[in-house]
């Protein structure tokens, strides 16, 4: 894939540009308004001055990266691709709309459409397109610089060739692991990891215990990186919120059921690292 396109800069977006543009393809990027582009370039930045400042990216590496992204509000600019990824918010009608926007966009008619959802079903995104049999889902983990997995969903109507095709992106350009799910709420990793998420949150909602002793029970005594309400913190609890959502839709068990403590920290607008304050603080 020597042109993509990302839609969303946020979290997932800026990590999938840069591992995109790192593995030589020309990357554009679209985003909604000038202020979320600023904030989705300086994402990518900071992660770049890490990887330098680190020892893990030279200075060159990091130029051909910067040379390799390009960035817009007009979505226009995806006419040429052969590969979009979206990676907007995780809102079902807020992604038919751009699903809508990306098949009107992209001439090639051969080319890629994929969605980095982490819960709404592929069918959905697909059917919103003239070409449901190019769209598939891409599930990247956060942060995607770093995390090697992928999972790989084909809908009812994904081609092979789409699959064979996604796979080979993300397994020899990008070098991640990918797996893949059938296309139900949550796939492989969240159906499993938000339920323990959901069961964290409630355990601090009950005053079971706190929330240090929760993540220190987790990370002490399960050898965890992260405890549960950290990685809901970084995860940002209004994507968390949604997945969850998501899977009760599904699947309708209490226990994915989103706890009120959830829906009201997220209402706050108290979302997590990105806000600077969820479970913990990330002011600084
Ligand atoms: N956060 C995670 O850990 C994680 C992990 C895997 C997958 N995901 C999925 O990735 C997707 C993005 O999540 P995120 O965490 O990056 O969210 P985010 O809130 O950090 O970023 C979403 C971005 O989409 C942009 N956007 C919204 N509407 C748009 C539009 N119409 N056109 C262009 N841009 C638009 C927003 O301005 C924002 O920058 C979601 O589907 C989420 O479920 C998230």
């Amino acid at each position: 894939m020597d042109r993509v396109g990302i839609v969303g800069c946020g979290l997932m977006g800026s990590g999938i540009a840069e591992v995109t543009a790192r593995a030589g393809s020309h990357v554009v990027v679209i985003e909604q308004d000038a202020d979320a582009l600023a904030r989705g370039i300086e994402r990518i930045e900071r992660s770049l001055s890490r990887a330098v400042n680190s020892g893990k990216m030279t200075d060159d590496e990091s130029a051909s990266i910067h040379a390799n992204l390009a960035f817009s509000l007009d979505f226009a600019d995806l006419a040429d691709r052969e590969l979009v990824v979206e990676a907007v918010a995780e809102n079902e009608l807020i992604k038919l709309d751009v699903f809508r926007k990306i098949d009107a966009a992209v001439e090639d008619p051969a080319a890629l459409l994929a969605t980095n959802t982490s819960s709404i079903p592929i069918i959905k995104l697909a059917m919103a397109t003239k070409r449901p049999e190019q769209v598939i889902g891409m599930h990247f983990f956060n942060p995607v610089p770093v995390l090697k997995l992928v999972e790989l969903i084909s809908s009812l109507l994904t081609s092979q060739e789409t699959n064979q095709r996604a796979r080979e992106f993300a397994t020899d350009a990008l070098k991640k692991k990918v797996i893949t799910s059938q296309d139900r709420a949550g796939f492989v990793v969240n159906a499993l990891l938000i339920p323990y998420l959901l069961s964290a949150i409630r355990m601090l909602e009950s005053g079971f215990a706190s929330a240090e002793d929760i993540d220190t029970g987790m990370v002490l005594g399960c050898a965890h990186p992260m405890g549960p309400l950290a990685l809901s913190d970084l995860i940002g609890l209004d994507t968390t919120l949604a997945v969850a959502e998501s899977l009760y839709e599904e699947f309708k068990e209490p226990h994915l059921a989103p706890p009120p403590l959830l829906s009201r920290m997220t209402q706050a607008g108290l979302m997590g690292r990105k806000s600077g304050q969820g479970f913990f603080s990330y002011r600084t």
